[in-house]
């Protein structure tokens, strides 16, 4: 059928992203306003964010310094050439992040997305190895169940079957480790005992293909979009020793874990270990604007500046590499995190919002509850010979009740706004409590 092109409402020529289309332009649920921890929608409703937008707007929505800045910067300096051209606010907010990064993290590159920063930390790996004398090593290793975004390295050392299966052959040269869902930790609080040995399949995976053959690993410290899969105690830990020995670099995919979510600026401070590169996005900007970002060590960085001085040393970059209005953005988002202790705020909160995730043990349909921070994920039983249903219609009564949350397969995933009170809490788990028993 044709499409109305005059009609401003005609919902058909928008094809959106990860949704059902047909079932959304049927019922479409639109936002029209946003303030603090609620969303406001077309029809009047207030709808509280338990979702932080798509785990994104940490400092709630809304926030006064950052729509001053961006306002400020459109007027004053709307776009500066990324390449061979700087402007001062990328300076700055690079600076920024890396005070804000792990002891040996030095350098931020800038790019729009998380999964650009997934694409430039693997591009980077790989040439630092050729750079570095080690031409050979240009295999991958991610883990089954990572989410690493949509583009094609992303979804080549990704795990998740629906968003690899319906593209053809991606990357050559990637091996995954296994992931670390395992029954012995079921309702577990906070980080699993059991699982650590899981680290040890790395070496399997460096004995089969040769430890000169593998440039980097790169696994998510907590795997969000999968459904929270929070890491066994001292599993990190076993990867960094195996690929510092093999001489393989690591790379923590930090798109959901960055700027707050454990209660620690990334989740490399809060598990306690240092990875050679940290991708991130989303909360960078608190959502805003789309920015996204690689941080190195000094050690990669420094093995590109080499070689004559007039020439570009990574053939590398966007064109909204580092942009005025996102790093004003982003400098703003700091900002607000700084001034309102967000992190620490995060984790003064983080045991009450555990309480009361798993307080939903016991009701119709769950079968695991898992959660880190502000980040909680409650696993439903699927429909028999229909998987995703009974969680999609979760999603749809909390909507229609007020609340919004997040669905993956039939795991219900929460990571609200760091600027969450208690009685939001109570709101957003009392609301699920309800839609739990309604179910199918
Ligand atoms: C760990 C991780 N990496 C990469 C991405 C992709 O980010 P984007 O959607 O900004 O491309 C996401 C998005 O959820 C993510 O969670």
């Amino acid at each position: 059928m044709a499409l109305d092109r005059t009609t401003p409402n005609d919902l058909r020529a928008f094809w959106m992203p990860f949704t059902a289309n047909r079932q959304f332009k049927q019922a479409p649920r639109m936002m029209v306003a946003a303030e603090g921890m609620f969303y406001t929608t077309s029809d009047g409703r207030q709808v509280l964010d338990g979702t932080a937008g798509l785990w994104c707007c940490n400092a709630g929505h809304a926030r006064p310094k950052i729509v001053e800045a961006i306002q400020k910067q459109a007027a004053e300096l709307d776009y500066a050439p990324a390449f061979q051209m700087g402007h001062p606010k990328a300076f700055e907010l690079a600076n920024r992040l890396v005070d804000l990064a792990p002891e040996g993290i030095d350098h931020a590159f800038f790019v729009n997305s998380g999964s650009e920063a997934v694409e430039t930390a693997l591009k980077i790996a790989i040439a630092y190895q050729r750079a570095t004398g080690n031409a050979s090593r240009t295999r991958l290793i991610g883990r089954e169940r990572g989410y690493h975004g949509v583009n094609f390295g992303g979804i080549s050392v990704g795990g998740i079957v629906n968003n690899r299966r319906h593209f053809g052959a991606m990357l050559a040269g990637v091996d995954h480790l296994p992931h670390t869902h395992i029954p012995q930790n079921q309702w577990t609080k906070g980080q699993p005992e059991h699982g650590a040995n899981l680290a040890d399949e790395l070496e399997r995976i460096v004995a089969l293909h040769g430890p000169d053959t593998i440039a980097a690993v790169i696994v998510e410290p907590v795997a969000g979009s999968t459904g929270v899969l929070i890491p066994p105690k001292g599993y990190l830990q076993r990867l960094r020793e195996i690929t510092r020995k093999h001489g393989i670099l690591l790379i923590f995919d930090e798109v959901i874990t960055g700027f707050g979510r454990l209660g620690s600026a990334f989740g490399a401070q809060h598990f306690d270990v240092t990875p050679d590169m940290i991708t991130c996005a989303k909360g960078l900007t608190n959502g805003v604007i789309p920015m996204g970002a690689v941080l190195t060590s000094a050690e990669i960085h420094d093995a590109f500046m080499t070689g004559p001085e007039h020439m570009i040393e990574l053939f590398h970059g966007y064109t909204y590499s580092g942009n005025p209005i996102a790093s004003a953005a982003g400098l703003a988002t700091l900002e607000t995190y700084r001034e309102e202790a967000l992190f620490e705020r995060c984790a003064e909160i983080a045991p009450y919002w555990e309480e009361a995730v798993h307080s939903l043990k016991g009701h119709r349909h769950v079968i695991d509850i898992r959660n880190m921070g502000l980040i909680g994920a409650i696993e439903l039983e699927p429909i028999p010979g229909a998987p995703t249903q009974r969680a999609f219609s979760a999603f749809l009564k909390a909507y229609e009740k007020g609340v919004l949350i997040r669905t993956t397969g039939d795991i219900i995933a929460m990571s609200p706004p760091l600027i969450i009170e208690k009685a939001h809490i109570d709101q957003l788990i009392g609301t699920l409590a309800d839609v739990l028993e309604s179910l199918d």
